[in-house]
């Protein structure tokens, strides 16, 4: 677990003398609010499914109603999820630095629940649907196993991004924006294996910016990063949130 002597005195430097840091956050953000992440088995009902294999227009195609029970299931198991002191800190370093962009690959809202505003949805967002057809967004009808689209009556889905699917065109073309000219980019628990999400770091990195991973299980990226803090975002953020607040 970090303490603050894990906190580089340099690290505190970089971000104190930041007019813009860029924050790229991934499930192991929300692990701490006992949110699976994808890479966990998942328990329960859904023992037997591969989340991976679960969320991908493939699936959805062959069997549209399963997809659907996953995603009723989860968005009712985030709903009852709170954020933790690592969604509570992020909100608050943007009070105390000039400038904070906050990109998030968790499609969870427990970031604008702690207070985050302006937040990049990378994948989307767990609780908006649209047409898989017409692409018309809308808000599906939860008594029913296959909500229809009111528009084109094709089969409504959820609204996230799915595996093998494009990122939303303003939110790839914000968050590269903002790797670019960033001074400082922290990378939080993410396994930054999902492109492009994965690649704003290097973006960031080859703009000079000083670039942070925050993860307790750096990851096989740790070597490119600058610093790398081993611990949980619940407990770095704080830190850093108290080291910076003097
Ligand atoms: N604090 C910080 N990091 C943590 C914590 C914690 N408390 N707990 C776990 N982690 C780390 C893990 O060590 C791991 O490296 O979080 C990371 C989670 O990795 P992934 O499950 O791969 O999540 P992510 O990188 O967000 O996945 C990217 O892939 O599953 C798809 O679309 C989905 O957005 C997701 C994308």
């Amino acid at each position: 677990m970090a303490r603050t002597r894990d906190i580089p005195d340099a690290l505190i430097t970089a971000l104190r003398d930041a007019r813009h840091v860029c924050i790229l956050t991934g499930a192991g953000v929300s692990a701490e609010s006992g949110v699976p992440t994808f890479r966990d088995a998942q328990e329960g009902l859904w023992a037997n499914y591969d989340a991976q294999a679960l969320a991908t227009p493939e699936a959805f195609l062959a069997d549209p109603a399963l997809v659907w029970r996953w995603y009723r299931w989860r968005r009712d198991l985030v709903s009852e999820a709170m954020p933790n002191p690592g969604h509570y800190s992020i909100a608050k370093l943007a009070g105390l630095l000039p400038r904070v962009t906050l990109i998030t690959q968790n499609v969870d809202s427990l970031h604008q629940r702690a207070g985050s505003t302006g937040v990049i949805e990378f994948h989307g967002n767990l609780f908006d649907d649209r047409c898989a057809s017409c692409d018309t967004p809308t808000t599906a009808d939860d008594t029913v196993d296959i909500p229809v689209c009111p528009d084109c009556g094709g089969n409504l889905r959820p609204g996230v991004v799915w595996f093998g699917e494009g990122i939303p065109e303003a939110a790839l073309r914000n968050s590269s924006a903002a790797a670019v000219s960033c001074d400082v980019f922290l990378s939080v628990g993410t396994s930054s294996t999902v492109y492009p999400a994965a690649g704003l770091a290097d973006l960031a990195r080859d703009n000079a910016a000083t670039i942070v991973e925050i993860n307790p299980n750096p990851t096989m990226h740790a070597g490119s990063f600058d610093f790398v803090i081993a611990g949980k975002s619940g407990v770095v953020f704080p830190e850093l949130i108290e080291l910076l607040d003097v």
